[in-house]
């Protein structure tokens, strides 16, 4: 073959479009599940869909038992009856939990849709601000601050957190009666439908406007207080000081570290540092994990924190700033390499085919 170039040329583009295409997207759908965002609006639906596809599940594993019991040997039969009745008990116990979820989203629908009094509700901000004040004491985690939750957080979000707080972060796999969460015993001093929506009012109109919100805010407000983002110098008990003397500087890392022990204790483990994760889970995963961390990670202990659409995205827009400084100069480079490479590409074809052409 004389010209063998353009073959060997359109391999290569090929199998690159190939992978970029297809092999890769694929493979990124196989390593992350394929969530939609629901708007975050957090009417249960998810939550309820999640408990009704465990227990069909289930069921579909007592049905093959039930068969398999039918031409199975006496030894085996025993083995078979107790794995039915153990399937029998687990439906049983999600059946109820189904129950009650659809019971809590149905209140706070119904709570939703009264129209709250701030006034009457600045009274009843003062059983939250017990916890919620700046003295830093340690319950889990560090109540935050409740002077903008009103635009942080969503209106069904601030009202299932006092009715129960389990229940709207979908952790009630979690916690029990003798491992409460935190902010248990709230529903019993705010409990009447009037009383939550007026607080509710409250926190919303004491807040400040979404526009005013930064992405360092959102992210220091609804994240912050459980994972830490080095390259910002967040710890979770704020911004890394400068200290003139070793000692401070010392001390400032051990109360850290103490608080990073008790937050493993809450937790299970502790929440990882999130500065490199926008770049190793990328901006839907994030976005959808914020929404639902259930829906990417079952049985995950980090709760959904109830975040405007708003929000999530100042959050997303902060982790990008962090973990990924250069993305903009980046981009504009690699445009102007791909420009270069073209042109010097045909250059030296040019350059070639005056050097060969007495040869060929
Ligand atoms: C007994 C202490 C206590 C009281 C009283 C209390 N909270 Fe909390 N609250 C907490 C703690 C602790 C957390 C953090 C929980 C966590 O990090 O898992 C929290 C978290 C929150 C959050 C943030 C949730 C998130 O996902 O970021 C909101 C909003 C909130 N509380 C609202 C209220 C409101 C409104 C009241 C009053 C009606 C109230 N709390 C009363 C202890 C309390
Ligand atoms: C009350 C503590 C708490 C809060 C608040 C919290 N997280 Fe988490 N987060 C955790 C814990 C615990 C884990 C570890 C979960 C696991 O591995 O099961 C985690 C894990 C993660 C992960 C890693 C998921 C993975 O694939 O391994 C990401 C990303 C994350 N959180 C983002 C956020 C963002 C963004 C926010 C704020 C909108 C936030 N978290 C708020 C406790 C928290």
């Amino acid at each position: 073959m004389k010209n063998k170039e353009p073959l060997i040329l359109a391999v290569v583009v090929f199998f690159s479009l190939a992978t970029y295409y297809l092999v890769e997207p694929y493979a990124h759908h196989i390593l992350h599940k394929d969530v939609e965002s629901k708007g975050f609006v957090y009417d249960g639906s998810d939550d309820i869909l999640e408990v009704e596809n465990i227990i069909s599940g289930l069921q579909k594993t007592k049905l093959e038992k039930e068969l398999e019991y039918k031409d199975a040997s006496a030894d085996e039969k025993q083995k078979l009856k107790t794995a039915i009745i153990t399937s029998e008990n687990d439906i049983a116990i999600q059946k109820v939990r189904l129950e009650k979820k659809q019971t809590f989203f149905s209140d706070v629908a119904r709570i939703a849709k009264i129209k709250g009094d701030a006034v009457t509700g600045e009274a009843i901000f003062a059983t939250c601000s017990g916890c919620h004040n700046d003295a830093g004491i340690v319950m889990g985690t560090i109540p935050p601050s409740l002077d903008n939750a009103g635009v942080y957080y969503t209106k069904n979000y601030l009202i299932g957190i006092i009715k129960d707080p389990v229940m709207i972060s979908n952790v009630d796999h979690k916690f029990s009666v003798e491992n409460e969460h935190p902010m248990a015993s709230v529903k019993y001093m705010v409990s009447s439908d009037e009383d939550i929506a007026n607080v509710v009012a409250y926190m919303q109109k004491i807040a400040i406007s979404p526009e005013k919100v930064t992405p360092k805010m959102a992210y220091e407000n609804t994240c912050g207080r459980c994972h830490s983002v080095v390259y910002e110098k967040w710890t979770q008990l704020g911004t890394t000081e400068k200290f003139k003397h070793k000692k401070d500087t010392l001390a400032a890392e051990i109360k850290v570290l103490e608080y990073e022990d008790s937050l493993k204790v809450y937790m299970g483990k502790l929440p990882p540092d999130l500065s490199m994760y926008i770049r190793s889970r990328g901006e839907h995963f994030i976005s959808t994990f914020i929404e639902n961390p259930q829906s990417q990670l079952e049985g995950t202990s980090m709760p959904r924190v109830g975040v405007t659409a708003d929000t999530a995205d100042k959050v997303v827009e902060y982790l990008k700033n962090a973990g990924d400084t250069k993305r903009h100069e980046r981009e504009e480079i690699g445009r102007n390499v791909m420009i270069y490479i073209v042109i010097f590409a045909l250059f030296a074809f040019l350059w070639k085919r005056e050097i060969w052409k007495d040869l060929h």
